[in-house]
């Protein structure tokens, strides 16, 4: 075990935004280690997520932590240990937690999630990490379509919506997709999707009309504003709407503002189920069973959006995540 490192870079909140992040609202901090830390963690890949964009609101998600002026940053992470002081972990291991962003991290091993020997360790932070859980918990629990369904996935090129999007075809559903770039639409016909439309064009309406004529059964919901309105606009009546999240609102003042039209939804006797993970966790290990299988058989597609240049991209990274610059799940490489 090496005790030598005594200190490293990490990232701090330096200013609450109150519009759209901006670069200058992260910055590079020194960071003391233990002298005799339980294991020294080299982080690879730090996962972006829109949800950070959150935890610098001045109120209303109670779910996690707030970030206030000054908070360390933290995030998903995939990170190998390079020093182990006892018999869980050792040298070379990869493992998954949710880790505060630094080069090196100290840690005392718990709630580490060990990537199994002959896994590919980028699948933890996908299909088998937060966002493949947020895909299961909110298509195959909540929403559960059947090939009876018309299911639409908004921002189905992001990290979620892909995964979540793939799921209901499983089950033989009529899944309609969409993404706001071009290249994300092509890489949505690629992977098999019949249905993929642009929720940014003016004729969204339309194009969900044509694409669904009896209407939307089951909406997962992952953008708000606009899109969402639009897609309330298309439920049939008895629909369900699974509200997984509204990004497009959340570098706004006013983040969970409800649709103008959201009175449809009793008159289309449309339930609507918003959640979040960390209520689920319980069902981890039933996740895993049921993902395990399908990333094994590549019965799954997915792609990590890899931004490289360590910790001085994550807020550039994190800035066009939250303009939707992504293809697939978003990532910042670690040098
Ligand atoms: N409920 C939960 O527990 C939970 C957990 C994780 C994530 N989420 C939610 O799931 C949703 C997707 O998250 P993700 O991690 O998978 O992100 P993501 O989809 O990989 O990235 C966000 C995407 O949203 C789209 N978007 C549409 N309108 C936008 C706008 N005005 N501004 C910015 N982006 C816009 C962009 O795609 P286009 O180019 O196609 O527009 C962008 O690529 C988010 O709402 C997130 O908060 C919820």
């Amino acid at each position: 075990m090496t005790a030598s490192i005594v200190t490293t870079i990490g990232l701090k909140l330096a200013h609450l935004p109150t519009g759209k992040l901006r670069p200058e609202h992260i910055q590079k901090t020194l960071i003391s280690l233990p002298k005799t830390p339980r294991l020294l963690l080299k982080p690879r890949y730090i996962s972006v997520d829109p949800y950070m964009r959150t935890r610098m609101q001045p109120a209303g998600y109670d779910y996690i932590e707030r970030w206030a002026v000054g908070s360390p940053l933290s995030g998903w992470t995939l990170a190998e240990v390079i020093a182990s002081n006892g018999p869980s972990f050792k040298r070379g291991d990869f493992v998954v937690g949710h880790l505060p962003m630094q080069e090196i991290v100290a840690s005392d091993g718990q709630q580490l999630t060990p990537v199994p020997e002959g896994s590919d360790p980028e699948a933890y932070l996908h299909p088998l990490g937060m966002t493949g859980f947020t895909a299961w918990v909110g298509m195959q629990r909540l929403g559960q379509p059947t090939a009876q369904d018309s299911v639409l996935v908004s921002a189905a090129a992001g990290a979620v919506g892909s995964i979540a999007a793939q799921l209901a075809q499983h089950q033989g559903a009529n899944v309609i997709v969409t993404a706001g770039r071009a290249d994300k639409r092509a890489w949505l016909h690629d992977k098999g999707f019949k249905s993929v439309l642009n929720h940014r064009s003016p004729d969204y309406i339309e194009q969900l009309h044509d694409a669904a004529p009896f209407g939307i059964t089951l909406n997962f919901e992952n953008i708000g504003g606009r899109a969402f309105t639009t897609a309330i606009e298309s439920m049939a009546t008895n629909g369900r709407i699974v509200l997984c999240g509204l990004v497009s609102q959340y570098q706004t003042r006013n983040p969970r503002k409800s649709p103008d039209n959201f009175a449809q939804l009793r008159q289309k006797n449309v339930a609507v189920h918003p959640f979040v993970v960390p209520d689920y966790l319980r069902y981890w290990d039933a996740f895993q069973q049921f993902m395990q299988p399908l990333v094994v058989q590549k019965r799954l597609a997915w792609k990590l959006d890899k931004i490289s240049g360590g910790l001085d991209s994550v807020a550039p990274a994190l800035i066009g995540l939250l303009n939707g610059d992504n293809l697939g799940k978003r990532v910042v490489e670690m040098p």
